[in-house]
């Protein structure tokens, strides 16, 4: 079985239960742009790595606590772009097993432990260490996986429980990106290591 390289996600804005439509997601309060602009992201490098490719949205909006897991290989539809990537987003969220994907109800803690069970966990935050500094160290193991936030920085509760499982702190310098422009460069250092 090819490692794994897993990027955790965790949103406070998105809802399973609430109307979504593709004119009203881009200005929606939700940000469900901000997921879809991650899978583009990720997609794109599906066939590159030597990595099967995971993403994980977990939900920790207090009613929701879910994680929605979407192995990309799964993913058998075309996204050429972030429209069809939105599109996509918006089904995926509403009936994730049309897609192979499962949501699973589990706390942000419980989700990382068992995570970290199987892969090295990272997490991305510009007051890390250089990224460049760990990379051999990356290349060496097997499963990796990356927590980072999404249009917000991880809440400090969640922060503590990166602190907990004894996560690596990475940085990719002082500027601030984007979560989907986060995924592309972790793949572009990874890509041919
Ligand atoms: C859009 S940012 C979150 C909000 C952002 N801090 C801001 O002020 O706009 C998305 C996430 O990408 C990761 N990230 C962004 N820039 C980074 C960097 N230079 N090094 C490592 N991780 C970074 C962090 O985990 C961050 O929470």
């Amino acid at each position: 079985m090819p490692p794994q390289l897993i990027f955790i996600i965790p949103t406070r804005t998105v809802r399973l239960d609430s109307s979504k439509k593709i004119r009203t997601v881009v200005s929606g309060k939700e940000r469900v742009d901000v997921l879809a602009r991650c899978l583009l992201s990720l997609h794109r490098w599906q066939s590159r790595l030597k990595y099967d490719l995971k993403l994980v949205f977990y939900l920790s909006h207090p009613q929701e606590e879910k994680a929605i897991i979407i192995p990309l290989h799964n993913l058998s539809e075309k996204i050429d772009d972030e429209f069809e990537a939105t599109h996509l987003m918006i089904h995926l969220l509403s009936s994730p097993e049309v897609f192979n994907c499962e949501t699973q109800k589990i706390s942000f803690e419980e989700l990382l432990l068992r995570t970290s069970a199987n892969s090295i966990i990272y997490y991305l935050t510009p007051n890390g260490l250089p990224f460049l500094d760990v990379k051999k160290e990356l290349s060496r193991s097997d499963s990796l996986c990356f927590v980072l936030g999404s249009q917000h920085d991880l809440t400090p509760e969640q922060e503590s429980v990166m602190y907990k499982i004894g996560a690596l702190q990475i940085s990719l310098g002082q500027l601030n990106y984007l979560a989907s422009h986060v995924l592309t460069i972790i793949c572009h250092y990874l890509f041919d290591s």
